[in-house]
């Protein structure tokens, strides 16, 4: 529930986020502002919020409210997870920010590149004569903009309807409007995550460096294909495959837009940038470029850094001179999304030795140990996305998310999204299902069932779920009634375990052999970042015991959420951010796994659980 100080009455969200995320950075995520100045640490205290409900106090919170507060519910959001559903109460903001937090605790002091300045000018006479453009530089002589044609089109009648007193536009150094009055406070942009399954926009006020709206929806490109190779094939098979495709992700694009606009109450012609993070072969789409080379050895891009271009040039209808941003990639497979991914999760910025993962069909894996950074991808196949899964589902609504093994009164419990009957097995729930069954020991470590007749002895409780469609061994994880067959039941097949296993082999060799390049063991290190819309929903546990990531305490491993669109939000709010972003490009040393002759080996070697 997000209160209004306007007397408004509040407006009520239901978001989705993986559990254990504190109630900060959930409402960060999905576009709630809630104050800060130390950015999440726990030490300025004003990260206010009423909670329903019981819920721990943390002993800032003792510092923080008094006895009958606490009782009411007044918690700090930025030290109270979430791991259960919770109804919070989102206080106004009382603070005007100077910084923003984005990303996984990063601060960013506010510094966007669009800038706006209200002044009063003086009126020409015949001893001022002058131009209209030099009066306005030199009231703004600090910005040292170069203009624009557009804004030398408006400047003359503007300035005279509104009686000299006007703000001056400027957008990366370049003065692009003049509007009458005083604007300053509606400067608006939106940071995209153009993902291949799945879009994200968040409309962000660079006033105040908060998110105003945020949308999502499916890639319209779907049609062409779930991922990225079969989309670079349409585009080899038919002529018009590419303009296709880059219609299809501007009008996505548009739709969004359009819908954080309203959803905003910001008129679209206020919105001046837009940041876009996506993998390579997305951005090489949406500008309209043949992603052909990207699809083949020796897989290479047009251009690690694409160029700036008006936001008009790929289809948006924004302000008419807003730039639309693309983040450098490093390698074919290691794109802009993960450059913005590093940039929120300040890969370059932190001493210690951590790992990066984002999990999804092209797995990107970054390690650093504070000196160098190595990144690679690793191809995951599309079992984490439901694909080649028997019962295998996107993580929408019905689809099994968690699962839990051997409990005495209910030896199956399954979470479900939107809590209904469950109608298949997404990726976090697959990943669980089968570390739950190794745990169990119904699945042996090479990943086979174990046979018939020992699993009353290791498991009595679920033996009876062990059974066969034809020929093929399966587990079942839900009747949809008493008396239903395995046919019509949500089951895990023993080629589903297979699926994974290969799955999480490749992306097990892949930080394997980077911990190798820097010398470094399992234990060297000390974070795991879980990152994207499908890693950050893993379970830790699950992760650790299947070995998609290093042997570690699970409270090293961290759920970093949809970290390409935090990236995106920090470009515009930041150009010190988004120079960081560029410097990424010399830092990262990008390995190539596909020609390394111990990869297979290695591979070999991590398929077992
Ligand atoms: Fe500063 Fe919570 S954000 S204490």
């Amino acid at each position: 529930t997000v209160e209004d100080s306007g007397g408004a009455p509040p407006s009520h969200r239901a978001v989705r986020v993986p559990p254990g995320v504190t109630v900060f950075d959930s409402a960060s995520w999905n576009g709630i502002a809630i104050d800060s100045t130390c950015g999440g640490h726990g030490t300025c205290h004003k990260c206010k919020v009423r909670v329903e409900g019981s819920t721990p106090i943390s002993r800032h919170d003792v510092r923080t409210f008094s006895r009958e507060q606490l009782d009411d519910g007044w918690r700090l959001a930025c030290l109270l997870q979430a791991t259960r559903d919770l109804q919070v109460a989102v206080p106004p903001l009382t603070t005007r920010p100077k910084a923003a937090t984005v990303g996984v605790g990063r601060q960013v002091i506010l510094r966007p590149a669009v800038q706006k300045r209200y002044v009063e000018l003086d009126e020409p006479s015949l001893t001022d004569q002058r131009s209209d453009l030099q009066r306005l530089l030199d009231a703004i002589d600090d910005l040292e903009p170069r203009p624009d044609l557009h804004a030398l089109r408006r400047l003359p009648t503007v300035l005279r309807q509104a009686d000299h007193k006007v703000t001056a536009v400027v957008v990366d150094e370049a003065l692009v409007d003049v509007e009458p009055g005083d604007t300053t406070d509606q400067r608006y942009a939106i940071a995209f995550d153009l993902g291949t399954t799945t879009v994200v926009a968040t409309l962000l006020d660079l006033a105040l460096g908060t998110p105003v709206a945020v949308a999502s929806m499916l890639n319209r490109q779907q049609p062409f294909g779930g991922d990225v190779i079969t989309r670079i094939s349409a585009t080899m098979m038919d002529p018009d495959a590419l303009p296709r495709l880059q219609r299809a992700a501007a009008d996505t694009l548009v739709e969004l837009a359009a819908q954080v606009c309203k959803e905003g109450e910001v008129d679209p012609a206020q919105v001046y940038e837009v940041a876009v993070a996506g993998n390579a072969t997305m951005t090489a789409l949406v500008l309209g470029i043949d992603p052909e080379p990207l699809g083949m050895a020796p897989f290479v891009m047009v251009a690690a850094q694409p160029p700036s271009v008006l936001a008009s040039e790929i289809g948006l209808e924004l302000h008419p001179r807003a730039r639309a941003l693309f983040f450098p990639a490093l390698g074919a497979y290691v794109g802009g999304d993960i450059v913005a991914g590093m940039l929120a999760t300040g890969m370059d910025r932190d001493k210690r030795t951590r790992l990066f993962v984002d999990v999804g069909t092209n797995c990107e894996i970054v390690l650093s140990d504070g000196e160098r950074i190595l990144a690679t991808a690793a191809p995951a196949g599309p079992a984490f996305e439901g694909g080649a899964i028997k019962c295998g589902m996107r993580a929408a609504e019905g689809a099994i998310e968690v699962v839990r093994l051997g409990g005495a009164d209910d030896p199956v419990q399954l979470g479900v999204i939107g809590d209904v009957e469950p109608m298949g097995l997404c990726g976090s729930g697959l990943v669980d299902a089968v570390a739950e069954l190794v745990r169990v020991g119904l699945l042996d470590a090479s990943g086979r069932f174990v046979p018939d007749e020992q699993a009353p002895i290791v498991a009595p409780a679920l033996a009876d779920r062990l059974t066969r469609i034809g020929e093929e061994r399966v587990f079942v994880l839900h009747r949809p009634h008493p008396e239903a067959g395995p046919e019509e039941s949500v089951v895990l097949s023993q080629r589903d375990v297979r699926e994974l296993q290969f799955a999480k082999a490749a992306i097990s060799t892949g930080w394997t052999l980077l911990l190798e390049e820097l010398g470094l063991e399992h234990r060297d290190v000390q974070q795991v970042l879980m990152a994207g819309s499908f890693g950050s929903y893993i379970s830790p546990a699950s992760a650790v015991r299947i070995g998609l990531v290093p042997t570690l305490p699970v409270l090293r491993i961290v759920s970093a959420g949809n970290v390409a669109g935090e990236g995106a939000k920090m470009a515009l709010l930041s150009i010190r951010e988004r120079a960081g972003a560029a410097a990424l490009l010399e830092e990262v040393t990008y390995v190539e796994l596909s020609d390394r002759t111990d990869f297979n080996d290695r591979f070999v070697e991590q398929l077992s659980f």
